[in-house]
């Protein structure tokens, strides 16, 4: 019978799965499987949330001015040259989507955010991975990859799902040996939970290059996942493009007011990175002292531990085992990874609670 035929490059896309909130049982758990805040919502946006129910007969502001006004102030930005989107997750997607087509190629690194993949092939355009280093992005391996069919680079930093963290001189190190005509889309998801003053220079390449954008999130330090609502910084003309091919409504108008609320929470990052740093490092020595098991943590600056499993106590072994310890962690064999775990930050109970059990299934396996 005849019937619509998907294109064949939207039937080579595996689809996006996310991390998962309750065990196999149907048990809800303890969930440090997608990266989310511990300490919730800063106060004022979930009181901004709420007042918003007032208005919802009305469509939200298409241009989202309150946000990029915001943002602006915050950062230091030219609010026009701020696209937004329903997450950052969009925004990948209009940068794949304004800038790469079939018959071109899509690079990104061979352990990275998985939405690349399926915004490459959702434009017919080919992915491209490059190799690793240890887990960490490797630039020359991405510049070997470079060809004049290359459109857009995409690297996380830090990447997701290793935590790994590109410096500065690394970043502007690729971004000078890439051709003009490449769009180098620099993904700050887990920027905010950099230790320090640490800044890869992303947002001034953003601000001054012609070929660089810089996507954020409020999904992750600002606590508010659930109201999609991520932005981009890049050249104008960039900036223009993208917006050509967005919804016209991407950002709800209580994603909007809660954004705005939660920027103007001045403790807020600062709060949450010190208490995720120090949670990282304590977890990161724990799986240190299971290096006998085998058990490796991968040096992180996000708000995660990739935890690789090179002993008797396999990654599988242990995520089942976390699940029946009422721990939801990241198995990633879809990802080419079924060797580790991701494992969220979470509040210090969670992160001591998760450590302990993970202690227990190495000696059981011993
Ligand atoms: C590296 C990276 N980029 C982008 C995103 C998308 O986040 P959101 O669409 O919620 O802004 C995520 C979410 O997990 C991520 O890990």
């Amino acid at each position: 019978m005849n019937a619509p035929v998907p294109k064949p490059w939207i039937m080579d896309i595996a689809p996006y799965v996310p991390g998962r909130s309750t065990t196999d049982d149907g048990r809800k758990v303890v969930k440090l499987s997608s990266n989310e805040n511990p300490l919730g919502t800063p106060a004022g946006a979930r009181a901004a949330f709420a007042a918003a129910a007032d208005s919802l007969e009305r469509y939200p502001d298409a241009s989202g001015s309150i946000v990029r006004e915001a943002l602006a102030a915050v950062h230091g930005l030219d609010p026009a040259r701020i696209i937004y989107g329903n997450g950052s997750d969009e925004v990948l997607h209009l940068a794949a989507g304004a800038f790469a087509g079939p018959g071109d190629e899509v690079i990104f690194v061979r352990y990275g955010f998985a939405v690349y993949e399926i915004a490459a092939r959702r434009t017919g355009a080919t992915p491209v991975i490059a190799p690793d280093r240890d887990y960490a992005t490797d630039v020359d391996a991405i510049l070997a990859c470079v060809t004049e069919r290359t459109r857009v680079v995409f690297v996380a930093n830090p990447n997701n799902p290793t935590g790994t963290y590109a410096a500065r001189a690394e970043i502007a190190r690729l971004h000078a040996a890439l051709p003009a005509t490449v769009l180098l889309v620099l993904d700050h998801a887990y920027a905010e939970y950099i230790d320090g003053d640490h800044d890869d220079g992303g947002m001034a390449l953003a601000a001054t290059a012609a070929n660089v954008l810089v996507t954020r999130t409020f999904s992750k330090m600002y606590g508010l996942a659930a109201e999609r609502i991520g932005w981009g910084y890049g050249a104008a003309p960039i900036v223009d493009a993208m917006h050509r091919i967005r919804l016209p409504f991407s950002m709800t108008i209580a994603g909007q007011h809660a954004a705005v609320a939660a920027l103007a929470d001045h403790g807020w990052v600062e709060r949450c990175r010190r208490e995720n740093a120090e949670l990282r490092r304590w977890f990161s020595d724990e799986i240190a002292s299971l290096g006998n098991a085998g058990l490796r943590a991968i040096p992180s600056q996000a708000n995660f531990v990739l935890v690789v499993f090179e002993g008797a106590l396999t990654a599988e072994a242990a995520y089942k085992g976390l699940m029946d310890e009422g721990y939801i962690v990241r198995w990633l064999p879809g990802q080419k990874l079924p060797q580790a775990l991701r494992i969220t930050i979470g509040t210090a109970e969670e992160t001591r609670g998760v450590a302990a059990a993970l202690r227990r299934l190495v000696g059981r396996a011993g």
